[in-house]
């Protein structure tokens, strides 16, 4: 099949982004809006708040990204949207964009579950990472082991029993005053102190490969104002990464995969990163990671996963819904 030309789209979170992709790996163009200022003095996403700015920002980025890759919208071959999970006023902006997108051009629409976003956008970074691979998904909203067998075909080995791992960092660096989004200073305090807290590890060396996080985040609560913050962060921080290595080396026994890949938001950590590195070296696995900027929310990972579903033969119809949950 010749070479297509995928519009992405995503609002779910605090990012609006609109991409062009094509199915041999391309990344045309690729344009983002953070909205952190707009939330920094709440010091989390506002629902209300982060919908009315997708509103405002997704029409100019997707005609920054057509600019930018000299295309014309009926030059592309299809329109993914993010179509859940996330915050449903921000979901529906860039799913009905879509619909209104692929309906104008009379292109097939293609709804992508954001989990399947990350899950798949390591694969357009790596061209050599074949099926099935075990991916640790760590992002503010979710934390799964999740063996990926194939596009729309993916077996949850553990989740969250409570909150996800950036949940844990957006917390901590709330705790310890740093700002939101927390994830990115926490690691830089981290890297100025030292692990001399003792934290918990929960669920560590348990024999169901579940993560858990709400008692280190107490633990955390507990420890502010009697010790540095940066030694509080990077003992959060070590204590993280024992349990990621930890859970997911549980998970590893027992499954065939090719690779140990890590994305989402947290697999921009550096920390994690290496230790993950490491257990991959340990088991004889291949270790990718995405780049930085794929592992945060963006738009290519859902052009992109739009693009493995369409050679699938996977497109929706215009009255696709918008999910708020929609487990992968
Ligand atoms: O995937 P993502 O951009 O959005 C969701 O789908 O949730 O992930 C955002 C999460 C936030 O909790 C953020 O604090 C965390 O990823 N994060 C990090 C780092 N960069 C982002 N956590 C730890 N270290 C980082 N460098
Ligand atoms: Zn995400």
């Amino acid at each position: 099949m010749s070479e297509r030309i995928i519009l992405g789209l995503e609002s779910s979170c605090d990012e609006t982004a609109a991409a062009i992709v094509t199915s041999d790996r391309r990344v045309l163009s690729h344009r983002l809006l953070g909205q952190e200022s707009a939330h920094a003095p709440f010091g989390g996403v506002v629902p209300e708040i982060a919908a009315r700015a997708h509103v405002e920002a997704l029409d100019p980025l997707v005609r920054a990204a057509l600019a930018d890759a000299g295309l014309r919208l009926d030059q592309v071959d299809a329109v993914a949207a993010t179509a859940g999970p996330g915050l449903i006023g921000g979901v529906m902006v860039a799913l009905v964009t879509g619909k209104a997108l692929a309906h104008a051009a009379g292109k097939p629409l293609i709804a992508v579950n954001h989990l399947e976003g990350h899950a798949l956008s390591p694969r357009l970074s790596d061209p050599d990472l074949d099926f099935p691979y075990l991916l640790l998904l760590v992002s503010g909203g979710h934390c799964q082991l999740l063996l990926v067998e194939g596009v729309a075909r993916y077996r949850r080995i553990a989740t969250t029993i409570d909150d996800a791992a950036g949940e844990a960092f957006d917390k901590t660096a709330k705790l310890l005053g740093l700002g939101f989004p927390g994830g990115p200073m926490v690691e830089q305090a981290a890297a100025r102190g030292r692990p001399i807290v003792p934290l918990p590890r929960p669920l560590k060396g348990s024999a169901e490969p579940h993560f858990s996080f709400a008692g280190l985040k107490s633990a955390v609560a507990r420890a502010v104002g009697q010790h540095e913050g940066d030694d509080i962060a990077a003992s959060f921080q070590a204590a993280v990464v024992d349990c990621l290595i930890d859970r997911t080396r549980r998970g590893i026994a027992g499954v065939a995969a090719t690779a140990l890949v890590v994305a989402g938001g947290v697999a921009a950590n550096g920390a994690v990163r290496a230790a993950l590195q490491d257990l991959a070296a340990e088991r004889g696995l291949r270790f990718v990671a995405p780049p930085l900027w794929l592992c945060t929310d963006n738009a290519a990972m859902i052009a992109w996963a739009g693009a493995e579903r369409f050679a699938a033969g996977l497109t929706d119809p215009l009255d696709v819904p918008a999910r708020a949950r929609w487990p992968l």
